[in-house]
């Protein structure tokens, strides 16, 4: 693709091409899911119209065709995030699952009672109740990294927290709420200093901006298909061999063993140990095809767009007085998520103000309590962009947050 052009991009998807509420649909809801080019779409009945068959299960053509997708689809994975094999990549059903998978499987193993599992207060619930119940169970100790007004991560705060008696350091490296880009790099210098492991969820970074595992250096890196274009069902979990050879497996049954006796079994080799059962073939088409989309584009042309995109809007925002930004103000270390609120209006009602206009945004608590009750907050609105979004969005957005009081019935 010669230049990044986001008009030509939002043709490549279909769904985006019709009116809600008499206005063009606005998507402004990345962060919770991201729609399909057909591209994704063309891919996915290809394989189900050409080779679909239970993988790794039979010598027949079918059988054949589907295995060859689907290791093609985990070979395109390890490129995309540069891992070194790829028995380093477990495919599972979502972020969630990765992160329970870790949590399940290397802490109920290697953590102790009295070691410390850290977490900053932005995580969301699927990087927070994994480790609350592994604390419950082995009787170690949860703590949080807490930010400072502009939604970072003091250096202090990951230097006192990171210490000898901390095992896992488990962390976003972009929050969902709030946009701050988590200085991960630190944050994994850190902890293997003092002996520890980290965790990386990459559910919002990945679709957004190259990630490099090798370069990050992370012991474990999760992410959803469905937050970069392919389909719902279909996670990743990288983790560095060493690490997976030494847990034991997850879920069990078939596929991921090697003997199988009355009273015992032997675990087939990485990265079959980690998937038990017959696994979403046409999830990871469908991700291999949304890889193929977003290299094509580049993943550095769409993060150098939604800086523009985030520029744009907060510039906007920021100029209206009743809009209160959550989250960092300028451009440093921020992805492409904004969240806000308007003063005497609800964030529901500004979901639904803004859909009759066409727009999509989330409001809520964002799967985010901890941090909704550390900013004194019961919920904000997000808006979360992506390639597919233009400038013209951000002004029929802008257009809708200036009428939310006026529907309400506040003066201006
Ligand atoms: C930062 C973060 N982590 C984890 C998740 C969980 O992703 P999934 O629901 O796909 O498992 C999300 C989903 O919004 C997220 O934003």
């Amino acid at each position: 693709m010669p230049s990044f052009n986001p008009e030509n991009l939002k043709k490549d998807f279909p769904i985006l091409n019709q009116n809600i509420n008499g206005k063009p649909l606005i998507y402004l809801d990345n962060g919770a899911t991201t729609q399909k080019p057909s591209q994704v779409i063309e891919a996915i009945k290809k394989y189900n119209e050409t080779s679909h068959g239970n993988p790794h299960r039979g010598a027949h053509q079918l059988s054949i065709r589907a295995t060859e997708e689907y290791d093609l689809a985990k070979e395109k994975v390890k490129s995309f995030i540069n891992a070194k094999s790829r028995e380093e990549i477990i495919f599972t059903r979502n972020a969630s699952e990765s992160l329970n998978l870790i949590a399940y499987s290397y802490g109920m193993e290697f953590i102790e009672e009295k070691d410390e599992i850290l977490l900053a207060i932005s995580e969301h619930h699927s990087n927070i109740l994994p480790w609350q119940k592994l604390a419950r169970d082995k009787k170690a100790i949860l703590k949080y990294m807490y930010l400072d007004e502009e939604g970072r991560i003091p250096i202090a705060e990951i230097e006192e927290k990171i210490n000898s008696r901390t095992k896992i350091v488990s962390i976003a490296q972009m929050s969902n709420v709030l946009g701050s880009i988590h200085p991960v790099e630190e944050i994994v210098d850190r902890a293997h200093k003092m002996g520890a492991i980290v965790v990386v969820d990459g559910a919002q970074s990945t679709p957004h901006m190259e990630v490099d595992v090798q370069d990050l250096n992370a012991d474990f890196f999760v992410f959803s298909g469905h937050k970069m274009l392919a389909p719902m069902g279909i996670g990743v979990l990288y983790g560095k061999k060493e690490l997976l050879e030494s847990m034991p497996p997850f879920l069990t049954g078939g596929d991921m063993i090697e003997y199988v006796y009355e009273q015992e079994s032997t675990f087939a080799p990485l990265p079959f140990k980690f998937e038990a059962g017959t696994q979403n073939v046409e999830g990871a088409v469908g991700l291999g095809a949304a890889i193929d989309y977003l290299q094509n584009v580049g993943l550095d042309k769409i993060e150098k767009h939604e800086k523009f995109l985030v520029e744009y809007a907060l510039d906007k925002m920021l100029g209206i007085p009743y809009v209160n930004i959550q989250g960092p103000k300028d451009l440093n270390n921020r992805g492409g998520i904004i969240s806000f609120t308007i003063d005497d209006a609800h964030p529901h009602d500004i979901s639904t103000i803004l859909d009759s206009y066409g727009v999509a945004v989330r409001a809520g608590h964002h799967c985010a309590q901890p941090l909704m009750r550390y900013l004194k907050e019961p919920a904000t609105a997000r808006a979360s962009f992506y390639l597919y979004n233009t400038k013209d969005d951000i002004d029929q957005f802008i257009e809708g947050i200036k009428n939310v009081r006026k529907w309400l019935g506040y003066g201006s």
